[in-house]
């Protein structure tokens, strides 16, 4: 395959081409650090997120919610998000660019007369300005009157929205610690430097579960999700070699922690974390506690014993996740064509479950009564799943214009189906076709997929 960087300029042009992925207001020259979802782009994170759910809460000691993106100020001086949430900035006094301080090694400079070349050398030339601390919460304000009674935040994590409902969740849904609660939305954070397509942006989603546990049971649990989520990605087919567990040093923890470990996976331009394990301790519902005034204990029966739970988080970005396996479904290879001859074919590898269309059904040719055929069959094929019919082109080309878009499988009516009501199904991967009998289709993808 062509190299690292070759193959990310051709993801990112896929996923404009094809419809995943469109930078935001692009006929205004674009928006930095912000991404539309196309129409299979909008498919496949929804199928994330979905397969996500229904991991994390299909089950008896999850329960799922949907906090406000809003909360109230005092949320974010009790987590620590005021005080800590900062990254150290540096200006370029000749590029004028702005830096994150820690990462000017692999920043390029932003002046014409510097083009093309390495910001450090601005760096070692002198020409940056001291650190300085940097907010990384969008701002904003309640009601008509912009003072600062009527600042609140965009929120930089679902997470905090789980804590300040923990007890509102166990009460309600009658759990008993241990016991988790899942929340999917919207975050934001004002990156200095966004980068790297979805990578670092500056409006992303995220898949939060916070798992409240008696404290002295914390490791047990700890390890126990760290096991689970790294399953979560190898289930949804992603190479384990690309894969990989990144214990932080204990320097390098965040104010919260105890322990945590990222999974991280292997993109073209090199590790990244894709979702983050922490062992959180007692800190957040012990802050919120001290902040707000109101107990954060749980009371347990079994024991008479009250006491404030230690929270094992799994934070995974939804956008991440989704740039991950776009990258790693993306493939490029040599495929037969009809005569005998070979071509490149570009295949996205996707999981079924994970694919944005699952099946697409042409007729062979457009007459003898086959492009009738070819609608029936995707009208009773279309409430069932997602599948698109295409009747233009060669079938050879049409078999790559879904390769490229990773569907499962292609139906074709031809002649033959006029006699006996079968059709061919092409399995995209392996390019070997069956016949299956048109009425036994439904059946047959609900097993497959
Ligand atoms: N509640 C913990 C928390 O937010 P984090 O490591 O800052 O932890 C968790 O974020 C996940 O959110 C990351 O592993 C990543 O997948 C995603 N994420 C964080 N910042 C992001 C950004 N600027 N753009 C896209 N995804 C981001």
């Amino acid at each position: 395959m062509a190299n690292n960087t070759d193959v990310m300029e051709k993801i990112v042009s896929l996923a404009k081409r094809r419809g995943f992925v469109f930078q935001s207001s692009e006929i205004y020259g674009g928006l930095n650090g912000c991404w539309d979802y196309g129409p299979l782009g909008v498919e496949l994170l929804r199928n994330v997120k979905e397969a996500w759910w229904q991991a994390m809460t299909y089950r008896e000691d999850v329960e799922g919610l949907d906090a406000s993106i809003l909360m109230h100020p005092t949320v974010w001086e009790a987590s620590g998000h005021v005080a800590n949430f900062t990254d150290p900035m540096v200006d370029c006094k000749e590029c004028k660019a702005r830096f994150r301080a820690d990462q000017v090694e692999d920043a390029m400079c932003g002046s014409a007369a510097y083009k093309g070349r390495k910001a450090h050398k601005c760096q070692s030339e002198g020409k940056f300005t001291e650190a300085r601390q940097f907010n990384l919460m969008f701002k904003t304000y309640v009601g008509p009157v912009e003072d600062a009674g009527a600042v609140v935040y965009l929120r930089p994590e679902t997470a905090q929205g789980i804590f300040v409902n923990f007890l509102n969740v166990q009460t309600a849904s009658r759990q008993k610690v241990p016991f988790g609660i899942a929340q999917i939305g919207k975050a934001f954070r004002n990156e200095i430097n966004t980068k790297n397509f979805l990578f670092r942006t500056r409006e992303f989603e995220q898949m939060e579960m916070q798992f409240f546990v008696k404290p002295g049971s914390d490791v047990e649990w700890f390890n126990y999700w760290k096991e689970q989520r790294i399953a979560w990605f190898h289930g949804l087919g992603m190479s384990k070699d690309k894969l990989r567990f990144h214990q932080h040093e204990p320097d390098k923890l965040a104010h919260y922690a105890k322990d945590a470990y990222d999974i991280e996976y292997l993109f073209p331009f090199g590790w990244g974390e894709i979702e983050g394990i922490h062992n959180r301790s007692d800190f957040d519902l012990s802050q919120h506690e001290k902040y707000s005034g109101k107990s954060m204990k749980y009371f347990e029966e079994q024991g008479k014993e009250k006491f404030t739970p230690f929270i094992i988080e799994t934070s995974a970005g939804a956008s991440r996740s989704f740039m991950a396996f776009l990258v790693n479904a993306y493939n490029e290879e040599e495929a037969p064509t009809a005569d005998g001859k070979t071509e490149m074919r570009v295949v996205m590898r996707f999981h079924p479950k994970l694919a944005p269309t699952k099946a697409a059904i042409f007729p062979l040719v457009n007459r003898d009564g086959m492009p009738e055929l070819a609608k029936k069959i995707e009208a009773d094929l279309r409430p069932h799943f997602r599948v698109f019919y295409d009747d233009s082109g060669a079938v050879g080309r049409r078999y790559r214009r879904q390769d490229e878009v990773g569907t499962p499988f292609c139906i074709t009516v031809d002649s033959q189906t006029l006699t006996d009501q079968s059709v061919t199904v092409r399995e995209r991967d392996s390019m070997k076709q069956e016949r299956v009998a048109a009425g036994q289709l439904l059946s047959y993808l609900r097993d497959k997929l």
